[in-house]
């Protein structure tokens, strides 16, 4: 595995959105377009003190002037919001990575639903350009506490006219079995959210309730959600390239080991959510411990940075 490529982008833009939201554009100093990125996609961005935060592309993928991010002061977070909110300045040079995209459109769907909680708009909004440019039929649900909590509010309103559908808390927002049962499930219907643990918790039980197949539910979170009571056992992983067999005891990651054995490992978050490290797996019970990973990948993919075994495992790195 190799790792990707990282960016010296110039933060070419910076403006207050919504309540503890700005906007940051990063263009690249010399080169006029920056690499692709389909809808769905984030960027990693380190911080001086060596942490990394992972941000959703929120703009239209079609421009490739630059990369805009939305980034919320989030008061009980890890600092990097407020690290960004306080320091960072128009003319900064920050290293980015390339974009990765673990939350893609659904090739086949013709119809998709997007329900966002605040700033979980951010990924949902670049799925709607692209919604829009593929002509397929969609709503946006944006639940925030009141218009000026909404991020991006007046782009959504002019871009997406007649698909945006508002739910604030001042304003007796719809339930969210409304929201699912008006737009209906369809063969060709995908469902697609973003927000708070909660929200998200709460979207997924609303469409269980409604017969929305797990095939069709995508969300994407940049919290993880790892069990505290969660107690952690020794493993086996067997490399399938070469029969070599590693331990990976109790105290240690899957990620850990490899990388002490030579072995060149992307990673990011290392909680699971980003996907950086996802590798290929036969072979073994897994306990997979991420946020990222579908339940179609999870056959056959895991994140070493997290995610555990039974006994032992193959990787196929
Ligand atoms: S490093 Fe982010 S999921 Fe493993």
């Amino acid at each position: 595995m190799t790792a990707r490529m990282i960016m010296k982008l110039d933060v070419a833009e910076r403006v207050d959105d919504a309540t503890d939201v700005i906007l940051v554009s990063l263009r690249h100093p010399r080169r006029p377009a920056l690499p692709a990125w389909k809808a769905g996609a984030h960027i990693d961005v380190h911080l001086p003190d060596g942490r990394i935060r992972q941000y959703s592309l929120c703009g239209d993928p079609a421009d490739r002037t630059r990369y805009r991010i939305a980034v919320k002061r989030e008061m009980a977070g890890r600092g990097g919001s407020a690290w960004i909110h306080e320091t960072l300045a128009v003319g900064d040079a920050v290293h980015c990575s390339a974009p990765r995209n673990n939350f893609a459109l659904a090739p086949q769907a013709g119809r998709h639903l997007f329900i966002a909680g605040g700033i979980g708009v951010t990924p949902l909004a670049a799925l709607a350009y692209e919604a829009l440019q593929r002509g397929d039929a969609f709503e946006l649900h944006l639940r925030a506490r009141s218009r000026r909590h909404a991020p991006l509010l007046a782009e959504l309103e002019r871009a997406f006219a007649g698909h945006l559908h508002l739910h604030l808390d001042d304003e007796a927002p719809a339930s969210l079995d409304d929201i699912l049962a008006w737009f209906g499930v369809t063969a060709d219907a995908h469902l697609y959210f973003c927000g708070p643990a909660g929200l998200n918790a709460a979207i997924a039980a609303a469409a269980e309730r409604q017969s929305w197949a797990a095939e069709r539910c995508h969300t994407e979170v940049f919290q993880p959600t790892l069990d505290e009571n969660f107690k952690p056992e020794p493993f086996d992983i067997t490399i399938a390239s070469t029969g070599q067999t590693l331990r990976v005891p109790a105290d240690r990651s899957a990620l850990d080991i490899l990388r002490a054995n030579g072995f060149v490992m992307p990673s990011s978050c290392e909680l699971g959510v980003c996907g950086a490290c996802i590798c290929g797996y036969r072979d073994g019970t897994v306990i997979h411990r991420d946020s990222v990973l579908s339940l179609a990948d999870r056959q056959d993919k895991l994140t070493p940075c997290v995610s555990r075994a039974r006994v032992g495992v193959t990787l196929e790195l």
